[in-house]
């Protein structure tokens, strides 16, 4: 048996109150778990890793993962502008756990958050992890940066800065392929049924909807024939 969880954390609303720059820059970190095992992983846990914290603990869960979308500050803690973003070396001093990226991602996770290679677990595309009885898999969704992933777990997408309710993740910052993005939208994740939900890192243009609404409304994710 196991029971969904999944909670989407809006900083500045829901976490890290206080952060007025957290506010500004709209980024979801997310719980995801299985309420029967009491166990859950953080998405991009940044911004307030005690908050984070906090509401797991306050839903009954404990925290045995976080899970990087990409190497970016504002997902995973580092200098952002000159401000210092709270993220994974934060949540590691709080709380033992595994860290789990892209492989691509390894070395500018390294860079940015000062955390060493050994706490980490690297994946690739089509690796699945379970969190209790629920499984993740990991989509390997360069563009944005060379590791950019996603996370496919039930009927739900965790994007991170690869796609957004409106447009796509920014690809003129170093690590950024406008043509490696191209595929990631019309070819890595066009296969998903209309009925996933996307929830992505940033809340562009709104906070979740079914892949199906979002192929109608986001032009940078058109409806790709079959055949092609
Ligand atoms: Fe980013």
């Amino acid at each position: 048996m196991a029971t969904f969880y999944l909670r989407q954390l809006l900083v500045g609303r829901d976490v890290g109150k206080t952060s007025s720059v957290g506010r500004q820059m709209q980024n979801f970190v997310y719980l995801v778990g299985d309420r029967d095992s009491g166990e859950c992983i953080a998405v991009d846990p940044a911004w307030d890793v005690r908050g984070v914290i906090d509401v797991a603990t306050a839903d009954g869960m404990k925290l045995v993962g976080a899970f990087a979308t990409h190497y970016h500050p504002d997902h995973v803690g580092g200098g952002l502008f000159g401000f210092g973003v709270q993220g994974l070396p934060d949540l590691l001093e709080l709380q033992a756990c595994a860290v789990h990226a892209h492989k691509l991602e390894a070395d500018g996770l390294r860079k940015v958050t000062g955390i060493s290679k050994t706490d980490m677990t690297l994946h690739d595309s089509g690796d699945k992890i379970r969190v209790g009885e629920i499984e993740i898999e990991w989509l390997h969704t360069p563009g944005h940066t060379p590791g950019s992933s996603c996370f496919r777990v039930k009927d739900a997408l965790i994007a991170g800065d690869t796609l957004f309710l409106q447009g796509c993740g920014r690809v003129d910052l170093p690590g950024g392929d406008p043509e490696e993005m191209r595929r990631t939208l019309t070819q890595r994740l066009s296969r998903l049924p209309d009925e996933v939900v996307l929830y992505p890192g940033h809340a562009y243009g709104g906070e979740r909807a079914p892949l199906g609404t979002v192929r109608d409304t986001n032009p940078y994710f058109p409806r790709v024939p079959a055949e092609e």
